[in-house]
């Protein structure tokens, strides 16, 4: 039986076949530095573990509403006051099973087949594949460190055609951990909106950055669809939980989307996330950060001093992203080398795009200091 043609188009992460092989070493006995993994490897904060089994034991096992709990649309809306001196209309926000869902309902309301959506490269995989889902093209818009990995407003403009229905960015980015300013997000703004579509910003790493904070795409314009979660900054990858903030003309298609496409988002993972912005929790969050930062600045110059390439400090997400050219011209044969090896794994370039893969690894600090500083040991022995 023939499948979809869309799944020739659609590819699994190279980055599982390592993570397998690692865990296969592992059972063998091997000791493996995992910085291939982009999820934070501290535990849900206890409040919201605690809030969950409440919720739990409350027998809160019913679906909510498709846009989500009322109150955590309330409590999401209110954050956005505390955090950026913002107000936003909680009805502009619906949860949702993580970004991911956010991501495929904003394309699923935005894109026709054969519609171009314009994306970073390197970028998050996932979201090529999401425009395959809705038979739209997507277009890898090749950025560099001349422009902190972020596509210039001149390349949008030259990308944007009659069939463009969106670009879509990240700040800070996935693989690069590098952060849009606010005259960036406008030019992007000012060219979807010309070109009669619609900007879509991810904010996943948001609250995750160590330099000034990022403004959010929303104190721009209430035109902009942003994307934001649960899983990084607050540690509930495992939960299911995100969130978007919809122009208002887009939140009643939304919710029609989302009523056929999920139902609700997980019903105990909301409840517990209404405990997730109290000020105990955020403390905890907080401190993790500063974890978080000190990671990085252990790692960057660590890795710049073995001789890969980070031309641009990031300032957010858990990632470095660098060039491996002085070691290798194939990226993906040095992780494999590299795990098989020195037993550490790494993300290849590969994952990420199309530009240049070759030449690039991901390092994620989702791991401890002294793991980090045991794996640039290792590499180094590797290496020099
Ligand atoms: C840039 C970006 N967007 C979205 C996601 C999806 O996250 P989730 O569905 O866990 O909220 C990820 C996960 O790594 C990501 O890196």
């Amino acid at each position: 039986m023939a499948l979809a043609r869309r799944m020739q188009l659609i590819q699994p992460f190279h980055v599982m076949a390592l993570l397998a092989r690692a865990r296969e070493l592992e059972a063998s006995g091997r000791s493996i530095i995992h910085m291939e993994i982009g999820e934070p490897d501290f535990v849900t904060p206890q409040p919201v573990l605690e809030a969950g089994h409440a919720a739990l034991s409350a027998g809160q096992t019913h679906y909510t509403p498709a846009t989500g709990l009322p109150a955590l649309r309330e409590r999401i809306a209110a954050f956005y006051g505390e955090r950026y001196g913002l107000a936003v209309d909680a009805g502009r926000i619906l949860v949702t099973p993580g970004a991911s869902a956010a991501l495929q309902l904003v394309l699923a309301c935005l894109v026709n087949p054969g519609d171009r959506v314009l994306l970073a490269d390197p970028g998050y995989p996932c979201n090529r594949n999401f425009v395959y889902l809705f038979n739209g093209e997507p277009v890898s818009i090749p950025v560099d460190a001349g422009f902190a990995y972020q596509p210039t407003p001149e390349q949008v403009r030259a990308e944007w055609d009659a069939t463009t229905a969106a670009l879509l960015v990240a700040s800070p980015s996935n693989p690069t951990g590098t952060l849009l300013d606010r005259a960036t997000l406008a030019a992007y703004l000012d060219i979807a909106r010309g070109g009669g579509g619609y900007l879509v910003v991810d904010e996943i790493y948001h609250g995750l950055t160590y330099a000034e904070p990022p403004p959010t795409a929303l104190s721009i314009s209430d035109e902009i669809c942003v994307i934001n979660s649960f899983s990084k900054y607050f540690g509930m990858t495992g939960w299911r939980l995100g969130w978007l903030v919809a122009p208002e003309q887009l939140v009643p298609e939304l919710d029609k989307l989302a009523q056929n496409l999920f139902l609700a988002a997980p019903t105990l993972a909301q409840h517990a996330a209404l405990r997730a912005f109290e000020p105990d929790n955020i403390a905890i969050l907080e401190e993790r950060r500063g974890q978080f930062r000190e990671r990085r600045d252990y790692l960057l110059p660590a890795l710049r001093e073995l001789g890969f390439d980070i031309p641009v400090t990031p300032d957010g997400a858990f990632y470095l992203y660098a060039d491996c050219s002085r070691f290798t011209t194939d990226s993906y044969r040095f992780t494999q080398q590299l795990l098989e090896e020195a037993g550490v794994a790494i993300t290849p370039g590969i994952d990420f795009g199309n530009n240049c893969p070759e030449r690039h690894v991901r390092f994620a600090y989702t791991t401890s200091l002294e793991k980090l500083q045991e794996g640039v040991r290792r590499l180094r022995e590797f290496l020099l």
